[in-house]
């Protein structure tokens, strides 16, 4: 069933010789002469960041790929998720030729990965009367063998609206398009779901992919660090396009200190916060005069319908408050992060009086 999925790749990216690293080259050894290093670490820079980095350090893919239920071959470390959506893009997608599929409303990197690449882009919206639900007949009507689309992004929990997408319907989509077009499902919000990932569907699913990041529940957003998960002979052409060094040293260390058992610990207990905080919020929220509808959210946001969003923002703005105006994606709407408890009051605060 893998050589279907690889027969979606782009040709050029088949036969590319990947630019083989002097790191990738060689290891062990006591005098490293061999990558044009400077031999002395400045103080200031210890540990060794005069040396280059592991490509992709075996320590932090074993850890995520515990962390993610996967054997390490299923696994790519790569600079946050947006690396991954990008890595896909390039290599999938013929510029001018091939073509992506989104349901919006949805994350934005998509499009621009796609624009970028030179990609079409193909909308199937989701369904907004039945609280943006997927609709997998329309998804697979979309996908005829002339539409181009080798990629279709898939975004559970779904930036900006907040909801899991049915479980069911993705794995329809998944199996349907087996040998035809990768569905990538985007999880970046899932450790903040009452579901678990799609991880497991992995091993039977050789054209699912998965996008899996540290930004999130694990507080890490500034030392980009995602990871995607796939059939082990994609990750292996991921391997061909994807930058020599791509986890920086200190990002490692930072990585591994956030995945030790008590960085773990941390991160599900703040897990369990901020899902009680979109829950108290939510059900506040509700009650206030000013907000027409709050839909429910399996993620660390909620969005929110207004009368006027740009009234909202400003008096968010006038309180030092800063949320996310989504009326472009979704008309007089705004998406709230689950900050703090007292960040969170003084969003309630703000909003008790528009
Ligand atoms: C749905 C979704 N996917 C991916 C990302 C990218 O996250 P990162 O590159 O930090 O992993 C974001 C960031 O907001 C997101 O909302």
């Amino acid at each position: 069933m893998i050589a279907s999925v690889l027969a979606l790749v782009r040709p050029d990216i088949l036969a590319l010789t990947p630019y083989s690293s002097a790191r990738k080259e060689s290891s062990g050894g006591r005098i490293w002469l061999d990558a044009n290093e400077n031999p002395e670490t400045p103080e200031a820079h210890r540990p060794l960041l005069n040396r280059y980095p592991e490509p992709q350090p075996a320590a932090l893919a074993a850890t995520l790929a515990t962390l993610y239920g996967v054997t390490p071959d299923r696994l790519l470390i790569t600079r946050g998720s947006d690396e991954g959506i990008d890595l896909l893009l390039r290599t999938f997608c013929r510029a001018g030729q091939d073509a992506i599929l989104i349901t919006p409303p949805t994350y934005g990197m998509y499009s621009v990965a796609a624009g970028i690449q030179g990609a079409r882009v193909v909308p199937v919206p989701l369904v907004l009367e039945k609280n943006f639900a997927l609709d997998p007949a329309a998804v697979l009507a979309a996908i005829g063998p002339e539409s181009g689309v080798k990629l279709v992004f898939l975004c559970s929990p779904n930036n900006p609206t907040g909801q899991l997408l049915d479980r069911a319907a993705v794995l329809l989509v998944a199996r349907s398009l087996a040998g035809r077009a990768v569905v990538v499902v985007d999880e970046a919000y899932v450790d903040f779901a009452p579901q678990p990932s799609l991880a497991a569907e992995l091993a039977a699913l050789p054209n699912l992919v998965i996008l899996r990041t540290l930004s999130k529940a694990y507080g890490l957003a500034g030392a980009r660090v995602g990871a995607t998960l796939a059939d082990p002979a994609l990750i292996a052409v991921l391997h061909k396009v994807i930058a020599p060094y791509p986890v920086p040293t200190p990002v490692l260390q930072a990585a591994l200190a956030a995945l030790s058992p008590a960085g773990r610990a941390a991160a599900q207990e703040s897990i369990r916060q901020l899902v009680a905080e979109r829950l108290r919020l939510a059900s506040a929220l509700a009650k206030l005069p000013g907000i027409q509808q709050v839909w429910p959210g399996d993620a660390n946001f909620l969005l929110l319908r207004v009368a006027d969003s740009a009234h909202v923002m400003a008096a968010g703005r006038a309180a030092g408050i800063i949320w996310r105006d989504r009326s472009k994606d979704v008309p007089c709407t705004i998406r709230l992060t689950v900050g703090t408890r007292e960040e969170n009051d003084a969003t309630l605060e703000v909003l008790a009086r528009v």
